[in-house]
């Protein structure tokens, strides 16, 4: 008997890998690897990978009630046999992957925001909007908005994403798509936002994809991650300051303080970094769900 062949290889994006898991399936693999200013550093976080994967499935349970996903599968027991002759095999696969299906994607980014930060802060300060849309005069950095906002934006295969309008999104994906896509990511956005709160932690903003799973808008991708998020501690993100998120801020602030031009290739990270940023992903996956990255798969 041969062994199976391993599945063909789709797509390698900074994180993750995606791989053809045939009948319309993809495998999504998501690795330890770690980006800041949109550079991919040589280290690799450990457990990373696990907390994204158990994150999202968390998420996908809590909100499946609410809009469909594409999840089949988070434990390797069920993937094709093709998956276990990857790179790593069984071992490396187990908690950091997911079967799902394949969708077909919005070419937008959905976005919502509870709080006033990042792009959408910098656009609030040049113009008194956020995406063009009218809030109140006199918020401050990090304040909540009156209600969470879908602000959308585009999907660049380089470059960064550029914010676009709910009429521009309604030109790229049609307007009942961008409508409904606007209600199922508010809706999620709220409830997560419910939840995370009683634990302890707010979530600024997030971004969702959607994509079409037999002619239903779905949830897709990684989802209310880190990674997709803004996470922050409830008791440290004051109006008026500038909370990093709560993951990447060991990380970031030692890059801050390195001459370096945040072109590649980065700085090499110390250990300690490596640790507590470590530390810091394992961290908001206990808080937020409250259950244990040691009773995850690949333990
Ligand atoms: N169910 C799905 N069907 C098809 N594509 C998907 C699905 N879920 C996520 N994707 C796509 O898979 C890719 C995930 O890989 P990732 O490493 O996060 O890439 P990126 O750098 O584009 O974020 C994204 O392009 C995302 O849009
Ligand atoms: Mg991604």
């Amino acid at each position: 008997m041969t062994d199976p062949a391993p599945l063909p290889l789709v797509q390698s994006g900074k994180v993750r890998e995606l791989y053809d898991a045939g009948d319309g399936r993809l495998l999504m693999v998501a690795s330890d690897r770690i980006s800041a200013f949109d550079v991919v550093m040589a280290e690799t976080i450990p457990h990373k990978g696990r907390v994204l994967t158990a994150m999202t499935a968390y998420w996908l349970e809590e909100l499946a009630d609410l809009v469909p996903n594409h999840l089949v599968a988070v434990d390797v027991a069920d993937f094709p046999e093709g998956a276990a002759a990857l790179p790593g095999g069984a071992d490396y696969l187990a908690g950091r992957s997911m079967l799902v299906r394949r969708a077909e994607m919005l070419p937008i980014e959905c976005i919502v925001r509870g709080y006033l930060a990042g792009s959408a802060y910098k656009e609030y300060l040049a113009q008194g909007t956020v995406h063009g849309m009218a809030v109140p005069a006199g918020l401050r950095h990090a304040e909540r908005l009156p209600e969470p906002m879908f602000t959308p934006s585009t999907k660049a295969t380089e470059g960064h994403d550029e914010n676009i309008s709910q009429a521009q999104a309604a030109d790229l994906v049609g307007t009942e798509v961008a409508a409904k896509a606007a209600e199922i990511c508010l809706a999620a956005y709220q409830r997560a936002a419910a939840r995370a709160e009683e634990h302890g932690i707010v979530i600024c903003d997030t971004k969702f994809e959607l994509g079409f799973i037999d002619g239903e808008l779905s949830l897709c991708d990684e989802v209310l991650t880190p990674d997709s998020s803004r996470f922050w501690p409830a008791e440290n993100c004051a109006p008026g300051t500038n909370p990093p998120s709560y993951d990447k801020q060991p990380l970031r602030d030692w890059l801050e303080a390195q001459p370096w031009d945040k072109q590649p290739p980065p700085p090499a990270l110390p250990d300690d970094i490596v640790a507590a940023t470590s530390e810091r992903y394992v961290a908001s996956y206990e808080l937020v769900s409250g259950r244990r990255l040691a009773d995850w798969y690949g333990a």
